[in-house]
């Protein structure tokens, strides 16, 4: 999967995107990540890239041309049919897991970064297939929520987090919020692991994760339950 993010801002994204998972993803060719500077497409002297809002009023407005441009040049570059082009913007949709694994499964993923007090609605309206918020808050640009989405989108790809994937087990990917994990020493501090998990008995052990599933959901994140049907095997380990 090919991902291109433009930005006015491309050193914010080396450090993050530079370490661990996503940086091995990238050595192993799993994912390519670019970032494009809408400025590197302006062709005035000075390098404009935002002006004053028609109508009137604060702020300034990044124009058209440059990230029109961008997303044209990458585009281009990735020569698929199979793309998205994102737009990070407050007013978006709701990001979440299953947006993350509907991303995933495009060949090109194009996340445009917004700054100052907007960009042009005309990118919006003729460029962009979607825009997508990452929560009910205002950032000073798109360049945070385009790192969340590329990492939330990037560990979905099949071989990205090594041979046992392990999304299967995240919180929000079965619906439910994840099971406590433990590992060494058995005790610490007095505290001890559950005694469950040191069994052996893979049974129990299954049925003990899905009951602390569950009761983490009920108890954290009621909301996850709302209008989903539990099984009668669910309901009654929510009740033990
Ligand atoms: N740009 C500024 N705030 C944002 C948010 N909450 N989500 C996506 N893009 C943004």
């Amino acid at each position: 999967m090919r991902i291109d993010i433009i930005s006015l801002f491309p050193d914010m994204f080396t450090g993050p995107l530079g370490h661990s998972i996503l940086k091995r993803a990238q050595d192993n060719n799993l994912i390519f990540v670019q970032v494009t500077n809408p400025r590197d497409f302006t062709y005035d002297k000075h390098h404009i890239v935002d002006d004053y809002p028609f109508g009137g009023g604060s702020g300034m407005v990044m124009k058209p041309e440059p990230i029109f441009r961008a997303v044209e040049n990458v585009v281009n570059a990735a020569n698929s049919s199979n793309r998205r082009v994102v737009l990070m913007c407050p007013g978006g949709q709701p990001f979440n897991q299953a947006k993350a694994r509907e991303l995933a499964s495009y060949e090109q993923l194009v996340l445009v970064c917004g700054h100052y007090e907007g960009i042009d609605d005309r990118i919006r309206q003729q460029v962009v297939d979607e825009a997508v918020s990452i929560g009910d808050y205002v950032l000073t640009g798109g360049e945070l929520p385009a790192m969340i989405i590329t990492d939330a989108v990037a560990r979905m790809i099949p071989g990205v987090l090594g041979a046992n994937d392990g999304a299967q087990h995240d919180s929000f990917y079965n619906g439910f919020l994840e099971y406590p994990q433990y590992t060494r020493p058995r005790e610490f501090n007095g505290w001890e692991v559950p005694e469950v998990l040191l069994s052996g008995d893979h049974a129990k052990i299954e049925t003990w994760r899905r009951k602390e599933s569950l009761r983490a959901t009920f108890v954290r994140r009621p909301d996850l339950l709302e209008g989903v049907e539990l099984s009668p095997r669910d309901q009654k380990l929510l009740q033990e």
